[in-house]
């Protein structure tokens, strides 16, 4: 029999339990920066020294956290789903939960990528420094999309919740888009959910059920409930 086809989409939420600061949660400000500073190609140009510190500093702090029941949960369900994670965080706390089928909307802060060729990207679990290039010899940046750039993993991420049936969002004030266009690729008949400690804009979308919990207890639940249906 084939399985049945999950798709969860999870932004900062899902990972605040394990420390993680969520975006919108502190008057616009990040970790005490502002986003137009630390996360836009105006911010690299102006001050790149405070951009590298700013995800070195981010990195640090990701090495000391360990992902929580939400993502473990979300790996269990691959016992009896496919189950794809499309996310919007660039930690890495979905693999280290045990989840297989990972897609990085906004790629990954264990990365860094040439700033020559986009296509040139490194594993890279240290500090980022002046100096550190790639093999054609250009400064490395961090691997993460900043506001302004393109979203090419769009185009995978599409395909997977066009044939979703069941999505589930969790963790994610779905405000920032492409990403949060994503749920209109849905087809009607398909099982909506979203999780979120607090209450949220829905968006007007059919068959959609709101769990208004943190993301442990919230997908722990519907984790179970999802294991016991037929
Ligand atoms: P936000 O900070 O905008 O939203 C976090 C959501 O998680 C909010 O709806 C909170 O209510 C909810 N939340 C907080 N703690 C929670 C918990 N313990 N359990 C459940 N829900 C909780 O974060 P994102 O929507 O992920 O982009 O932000 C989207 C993008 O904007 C990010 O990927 C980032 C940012 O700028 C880049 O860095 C490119």
């Amino acid at each position: 029999m084939t399985k049945q086809k999950i798709v969860v989409l999870s932004g900062a939420g899902i990972s605040a339990e394990s420390g993680i600061k969520t975006f919108r949660d502190s008057n616009g400000l990040w970790e005490e920066h502002r986003i137009e500073d630390v996360a836009t190609p105006s911010g690299w140009l102006k001050n790149r020294q405070l951009v590298l510190d700013f995800y070195n500093q981010r990195r640090k702090q990701l090495l000391n956290c360990k992902p929580n029941r939400a993502h473990v949960a979300l790996a269990e369900l691959e016992k009896k789903y496919e189950v794809a994670i499309i996310t919007q965080n660039v930690d890495n706390l979905h693999e280290l939960g045990g989840s297989t089928k990972i897609v990085h909307l906004h790629g990954e802060l264990l990365k860094a990528r040439s700033t020559a060729d986009e296509n040139l990207v490194y594993n890279w679990p240290r500090d980022i420094l002046p100096g550190d290039t790639c093999e054609k010899g250009s400064q490395l940046r961090p691997h993460i999309v900043w506001f302004g750039e393109a979203v090419p993993k769009m185009e995978e991420a599409i395909p997977l919740v066009q044939e979703a049936d069941i999505f589930v969002v969790v963790g994610t004030s779905l405000l920032v888009y492409p990403a949060a266009g994503l749920i209109n690729y849905t087809r009607y008949e398909t099982p909506k959910w979203l999780i979120d400690r607090n209450d949220i804009a829905l968006p007007r979308i059919p068959n959609l059920k709101f769990i208004n919990e943190k993301a442990t207890t919230g997908v722990d639940y519907l984790v179970r409930l999802l294991m016991e249906t037929n």
